[in-house]
């Protein structure tokens, strides 16, 4: 299945139940999607690329379309998160006191407070860097980093623990073959990932199904407990009542080992920069951010040098943080670039204000029937190059910049306007001659 199709469903699927939930609260049958600002939110180290993916998928749902492009706001989830953690109060983090009525806009109040937001959610690590100004709005200071940890990471691990102890040969063969039950034990150990007997030094319980257990008959001399016995001591890793695979803490922590590792590296590599030395508070948010075992080691580690706040119900803060930001969006000020783009560049690591304009001119069709234009667009993880030829330096993917030139474009001098510190990237072209605008857009999905 092709994974347009799974978002295309999945944004029907929500903003559909969202309308009937809204008709039903409010007793107005009429209302429509097109009553409503939608707001998608998309990590921040997400490529144009993806972007356009979620809009495309957004408009096959029938959200939105390409002729009202503007019914669909795109937040950053880190972005939207922090919006939502400013109009706090500080006892809503549970790292912070009870007791504490103070807003954090407030208590971060100050000439340029700068912080760091940390979305960490199943599959994505998504950091990014703010300074918040004196007159309320939000410079971007960092580009935003990250990669592919998360919680789902931790699931990962507790597969590889079951294969080291059952073989991987046997653990495929019976998610293969028994793909409920499988999916039955891996959603046992997610709810138990998240319980408190875990954080209480407890023992994890995981819920064994009658068809895994069955794979050791006990007659044969290889009870499911000889053989974990070979791999761990019985005090270690057990099963109980053969029915509940019994995992002591210290084995359950190092499950979450290595991806705590990798977020901590992320961090430490960070907050190193010079860029990040006036940085006071980090916010964590994102539905990793709700593991306590996580909350520890980040404020072990950091926690000395930096205030950390984890809100509650950190895995909500994006969520609601949308809402907010599609109410204010340009609470934003400024961004800074990921990527370095253009067909005369914007550069990696450049500050690029909201809504800045950078313009380009002097194009024009070939030919006179020409309706069509296709710009090359260029692209590159450096910000030191100057030309497209340059190391490092490729083509755009997809069709790159598209015009669409009425005929009477035939004397023509066009002229590019590229605006890069937006959510998306936006373009828009107009006929110096005649001061025409044209259908102007980026395409970084199609093939031809
Ligand atoms: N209390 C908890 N303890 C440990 N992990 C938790 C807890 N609550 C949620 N998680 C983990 O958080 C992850 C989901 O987080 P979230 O909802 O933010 O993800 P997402 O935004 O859908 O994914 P991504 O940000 O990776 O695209 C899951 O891996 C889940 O196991
Ligand atoms: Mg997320």
């Amino acid at each position: 299945m092709k994974a347009l199709e799974v978002f295309t469903y999945s944004i029907h699927y929500l903003y559909t139940r969202a309308l009937e939930v809204i008709k039903e609260r409010t007793g107005d049958e009429n209302f429509s999607y097109s009553d409503v600002q939608w707001v998608l939110t998309v990590p921040a180290i997400w490529k144009p690329a993806a972007k356009q993916f979620m809009r495309e998928a957004a408009y096959q749902a029938g959200l939105a379309s390409a002729s009202n492009p503007e019914q669909i706001l795109i937040a950053l989830e880190p972005e939207a998160a922090s919006v939502y953690c400013r109009e706090r109060k500080m006892r809503d983090f549970v790292t912070e006191s009870g007791s504490n009525d103070a807003l954090v806009t407030d208590s971060m109040a100050g000439p340029d407070t700068q912080y760091v937001v940390v979305d960490i959610g199943g599959g994505t690590l998504d950091v990014t860097v703010h300074q918040l100004l004196e007159t309320g709005a939000i410079r971007e200071i960092y580009k935003a980093t990250g990669g592919g940890s998360g919680g789902q990471n931790v699931n990962g691990q507790f597969r590889a623990l079951l294969e080291s102890i059952f073989t991987k040969r046997l653990i495929e063969n019976y998610a293969r073959q028994n793909p409920v039950d499988w999916l039955y034990l891996m959603n046992d150990f997610e709810v138990k990932k998240r319980g408190k007997r875990l954080c209480e030094g407890g023992t994890t319980r995981v819920r064994l199904p009658n068809s895994f257990i069955g794979k050791f008959p006990s007659h044969t001399g290889w009870d499911i407990n000889t053989v974990i016995q070979q791999h761990y001591s019985l005090n270690e890793i057990k099963v109980l009542r053969n029915e509940y695979l019994c995992l002591e803490p210290r084995i359950m922590k190092q499950l979450f080992n290595p991806v705590l590792d990798d977020v901590i590296a992320h961090l430490s590599k960070l907050f190193a920069k010079p860029e990040l030395s006036g940085v006071k508070y980090v916010f964590l948010v994102g539905g990793f951010a709700d593991s306590v075992i996580l909350q520890e080691r980040i404020r072990n580690h950091f926690g000395h040098t930096y205030r950390i706040l984890v809100p509650q119900y950190a895995s909500l803060a994006v969520v609601q943080g949308a809402v907010m930001f599609g109410q204010k969006p340009d609470l934003f000020e400024s961004r800074i670039m990921t990527t370095t783009y253009g067909i005369r560049f914007v550069k990696a690591n450049e500050v690029v204000k909201i809504g800045e304009k950078r313009r380009f001119t002097g194009f024009a069709p070939l030919t006179g029937e020409q309706k069509q234009v296709k710009i090359d667009f260029y692209q590159s993880e450096r910000s030191d190059v100057e030309f497209v030829t340059d190391a490092g330096v490729e083509k755009a993917p997809g069709r790159g910049l598209v015009l669409e030139t009425p005929e009477a474009w035939k004397t023509r001098d066009i002229e590019i306007n590229l605006y890069f510190g937006g959510t998306e990237i936006k373009v828009t072209a107009v006929n110096s001659t005649s001061d025409k605008q044209s259908t102007a857009y980026l395409d970084f999905l199609a093939t031809n």
